[in-house]
C-alpha cells in the first residue's frame, strides 16, 4: 500500500472510530462555536431552492440540515461521511426530511451514477484525503458542468492559536509525539492556499478563490474546565487519548495555565482562522 493510501485509511479508521465518537460527544457545542464559519460559508455558497448539493464529510448533519432548508422540497442534499456514529446523528436530525439522504462512503472513491451536483459543500470535511487530487477528481465526476464548490478549511496551525497554544503547553509534559508535517491529511492539511489552489485545479476545478475568516473559538468555563474543553477537540484530543492518567492530568494543568490570559468573562476565547474556498466545476 502506498504511503498516501496508508494515511488515507488511517484517517478513515480514526473518523469511523474514536474521533467520530469524540466529535459526536461534543457536536452541539462545536456547532455553536462554528456559527461564524457556517454563516460566512453559507453566504458564499449562495444555495438556491431546487439545487442538488453534496455535503462532503457531513458529520452530525448540522450543515446538511441548513442545506436541506435552503434547497427546499424541490431540491436534494446528499450528506456523505465515513463515520457511522456521526451519520446516525445526522439521520436522526433529518428524520422525515424528504429532500435529504445520507451515504456511508469514502469521498475519495464513492461512485456517483452521473454528474448531478450543483454544489459541492463542506465545512471542514475535505482535509483528510491521502491523495487530495485523486479525491477531488473523483468528487468532480459528480459535478454538473456548471456546478460550483464552497468549503471551509482551517488555515495553518500556526495561524490558529486555539490549537497551537494548548499543543505547545501539552508538549512540555507529554512525551514527544509525531506532529503532522507538510501536507499530510489532517485538520490543518489545507493551510497553504497555493497548495489547495493547485490541488483543485489539478482535479478539474477552475478559478479557486480564498477568503480568510478570523474569529474566536470560545470554550466554556475557566481553569481546568476550559482546559478539558480545549483538549477535547483538534489534534490534542487524539494525542491525550493514548496517554496515562498522570500525564493527562499534568497536560490539563499546563494547558489551563497557558490559556488563562485569554479569559473573557466566564469563558476562554482563542483566535482562530479559516479559509473559505470557492471554485467552479468547469
Ligand atoms: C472535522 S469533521 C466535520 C464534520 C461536519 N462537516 C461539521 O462541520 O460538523 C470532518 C468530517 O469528515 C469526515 N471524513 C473524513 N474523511 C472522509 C472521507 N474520506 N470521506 C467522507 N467523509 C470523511 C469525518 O468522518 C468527519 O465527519
Amino acid at each position: 500500500m502506498s504511503k498516501a493510501a496508508e494515511l488515507h485509511q488511517a484517517q478513515i479508521a480514526n473518523w469511523d472510530g474514536p474521533m467520530g465518537e469524540v466529535w459526536a460527544a461534543s457536536e452541539a457545542r462545536t456547532d455553536k462555536g462554528l456559527i461564524p464559519v457556517s454563516n460566512a460559508l453559507f453566504r458564499l455558497a449562495d444555495v438556491e431552492p431546487g439545487e442538488v448539493v453534496l455535503d462532503v464529510g457531513c458529520g452530525g448533519g448540522a450543515t446538511t440540515a441548513q442545506l436541506a432548508m435552503d434547497v427546499g422540497s424541490t431540491g436534494r442534499v446528499v450528506g456523505l461521511d465515513v463515520s457511522k456514529t456521526l451519520l446516525a446523528l445526522a439521520e436522526k436530525r433529518l428524520d422525515g426530511t424528504a429532500q435529504a439522504e445520507f451515504l456511508h462512503a469514502d469521498a475519495a472513491t464513492v461512485a456517483f451514477p452521473k454528474p448531478m451536483f450543483d454544489l459541492l459543500f463542506s465545512r471542514f470535511g475535505v482535509m483528510f484525503f491521502g491523495d487530495p487530487v485523486a479525491a477531488f477528481t473523483n468528487l468532480h465526476r459528480g459535478m454538473k458542468p456548471e456546478g460550483r464548490l464552497a468549503f471551509a478549511c482551517w488555515r495553518a496551525a500556526a495561524d490558529n492559536l486555539w490549537v497551537n497554544l494548548p499543543l505547545r503547553a501539552a508538549m512540555t509534559v507529554v512525551p514527544p509525539f509525531p506532529r503532522a508535517t507538510g501536507y499530510e491529511p489532517g485538520p490543518f492539511a489545507f493551510g497553504d492556499d497555493a497548495y489547495v489552489a493547485r490541488t483543485l485545479t489539478a482535479a478539474g476545478f477552475t478559478a479557486p478563490k480564498f477568503q480568510q475568516l478570523d474569529f474566536t473559538m470560545n470554550f466554556a468555563g475557566l481553569g481546568l474546565d476550559a482546559a478539558r474543553a480545549v483538549c477535547g477537540v483538534g489534534p490534542l484530543a487524539r494525542i491525550l487519548r493514548d496517554q496515562p492518567d498522570e500525564i493527562k492530568t499534568q497536560a490539563l494543568a499546563a494547558v489551563a495555565e497557558a490559556i488563562a490570559p485569554y479569559a473573557v468573562g466566564d469563558q476562554i476565547q482563542l483566535p482562530a482562522s479559516v479559509w473559505l474556498v470557492t471554485a467552479r466545476a468547469s
